[in-house]
């Protein structure tokens, strides 16, 4: 095999993946691939143009027209910072987290045409290796090659106030906890029940439960398990 190793990890909302996975890549010189933001670039972007995000057919109208381009390195003084998006040359960094574009993209990623466009590029993306990958569908549908696979799980509640400790942070609106909650069970379900690709652990994958570890523990964790695998199959390229 001559690429370099992948790790994929998939996981709900607000498991700290995307933490996580920056934080994995940083320390092992891997770069990180947010395909979360790409599925949020793009519903940022229909929005946008006025379209409306549950018609499959004009939502695959636009998909020739959306240029999707991410910063893959994404640590600061060992601080993990998001990954800087950009549509057409236009940056999105903050705007694709708004609660518009929360509420819209699982629709728009439930969508087969949105789906083969963004696996496509983020494979392309993947050739060489060399990458951290996170999301939902990684280790099933992106790179099922991945020599190192981690699902990723926190309970509601946990994922519940991590999400108000965030919105703290970005100084925003911060609703009730409950509120938050059933935000996140709903986009589980819809994450979870949609037709193609659905969210679910790979065969292959190693759960790692992060509602009584720090952040700083699931990268170890991480790392400890890439550093066997890479051992274990002699080298890492
Ligand atoms: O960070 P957060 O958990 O809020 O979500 P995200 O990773 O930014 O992903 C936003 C949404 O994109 C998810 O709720 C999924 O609907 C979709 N998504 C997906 O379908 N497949 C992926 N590989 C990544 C994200
Ligand atoms: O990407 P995903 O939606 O899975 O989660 P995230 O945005 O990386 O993490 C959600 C929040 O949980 C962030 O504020 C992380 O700092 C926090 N987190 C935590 O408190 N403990 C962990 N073990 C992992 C993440």
């Amino acid at each position: 095999r001559s690429r370099a190793p992948i790790i994929a990890i998939d996981g709900p909302a607000g498991a700290g993946k995307s933490t996580v996975a920056r934080l994995v890549a940083h320390q092992l010189g891997l770069l990180y691939l947010d395909t979360g933001a790409m599925y949020r670039a793009l519903t940022w972007y229909v929005l946008e143009q006025g379209t409306d995000p549950q018609d499959p057919v004009a939502v695959a109208e636009l998909l020739p027209h959306c240029q999707i381009r991410l910063t893959a390195q994404v640590v600061q003084d060992d601080q993990p910072q998001p990954s800087e998006v950009w549509v057409n040359d236009r940056p999105v960094t903050q705007a694709i987290r708004s609660a518009e574009v929360t509420a819209q993209v699982s629709t728009v990623a439930a969508q087969a045409a949105v789906r083969q466009r963004l696996v496509q590029q983020q494979q392309q993306y993947g050739q060489q290796g060399g990458v951290v990958a996170d999301g939902r569908d990684i280790g099933t549908q992106v790179f099922p090659q991945a020599e190192l696979k981690i699902f990723l799980t926190a309970s509601v509640a946990e994922r519940a106030q991590r999400r108000q400790r965030d919105l703290q942070a970005l100084e925003q609106p911060v609703p009730e906890l409950e509120v938050l909650a059933e935000t996140i069970r709903e986009r589980d379900r819809k994450d979870s029940t949609r037709a193609i690709s659905p969210l679910r652990q790979a065969k292959d994958a190693i759960e790692v439960s992060t509602d009584a570890l720090t952040i700083e523990q699931v990268v170890d964790q991480i790392t400890a398990l890439y550093r066997q695998t890479v051992a274990n199959r002699g080298g890492p390229s």
